[in-house]
């Protein structure tokens, strides 16, 4: 059974309409990949699903309980967390400051926060090397691990990762990559925006294509690297 399932849904901002009848599932404990180009409305289909706008039409079910219009702390209760694109971090605050940010939603969790800490400072070891540091003065690529560090202090089971390698060096990419791999290997379920395509369907099992707010294409990731017109589009090949 699917433990996050979309079905047909709508988004209009004002009289703009970016997503159209979109519909996608995620099953527990894979990574799937959500691709297209600039303005495809990847971000969007993801701040729906967090509960940050609400769908114009359609249905979302997260563990199998509608969720459509649900304040997105609640969303997070339930279980998923968000990385936004952009990070959204608190450059004046700290580092240890910024990861416990990401418990403050979650009932429990400041009791939990040593352990749930130790956890994610495995994860990243940079961060544990940082804690003092404000957030402002990390690199582009220890932000992002900070951003997704947050994002697992809430102990989601579903993570939704959205264009966590802009801007960064390859080294860093991969560092990135590495981490949600082992995230993965938690047993956390991914769901991955990513400029990347190529290392974001090597990544996945399975992968979406999005283009003008509507799904092109689905199918599994290695079918999808090896199509033909995938490949012209989004590879350059
Ligand atoms: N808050 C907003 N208000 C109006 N239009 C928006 C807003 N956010 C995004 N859009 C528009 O929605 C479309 C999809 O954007 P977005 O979801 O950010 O795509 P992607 O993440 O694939 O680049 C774009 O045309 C963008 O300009
Ligand atoms: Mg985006």
């Amino acid at each position: 059974m699917a433990i996050l399932d979309i079905e047909g849904v709508s988004l209009r901002y004002g009289t703009v309409q970016v997503i159209w009848d979109v519909s996608l599932s995620l099953e527990e404990g894979e990574a799937v990949a959500l691709v297209g180009a600039n303005a495809a409305g990847k971000t969007s289909l993801i701040r729906m699903i967090s509960g940050l706008v609400r769908p114009s039409g359609g249905r979302i079910a997260l563990f199998g309980e509608d969720i459509s219009g649900r304040d997105p702390a609640d969303i997070v209760r339930m279980g998923l967390s968000h990385v936004p694109q952009g990070r959204f971090l608190f450059p004046h605050l700290t580092v240890r400051e910024n990861i416990e940010m990401g418990a403050a939603y979650l009932p429990g969790a400041w009791q939990a926060m040593d352990r749930t800490m130790a956890w994610v400072i495995h994860l990243f070891p940079r961060l544990g090397e940082r804690l003092g540091q404000k957030a402002g003065t990390l690199s582009g690529g220890e932000q992002q691990m900070l951003a997704i560090a947050r994002a697992l202090m809430a102990r989601p089971k579903i993570l939704l990762v959205d264009e966590p390698c802009l801007g960064l060096a390859p080294i860093m990419v991969k560092v990135v990559f590495d981490a949600l791999g082992e995230i993965k290997k938690q047993g956390i379920t991914l769901l991955l925006v990513e400029q990347n395509v190529w290392k974001s369907l090597k990544f996945s099992e399975r992968g979406y294509v999005m283009e003008n707010g509507r799904i092109v294409h689905r199918g599994a990731s290695a079918e999808l690297l090896a199509d033909g017109k995938i490949r012209k589009a989004y590879l350059g090949l």
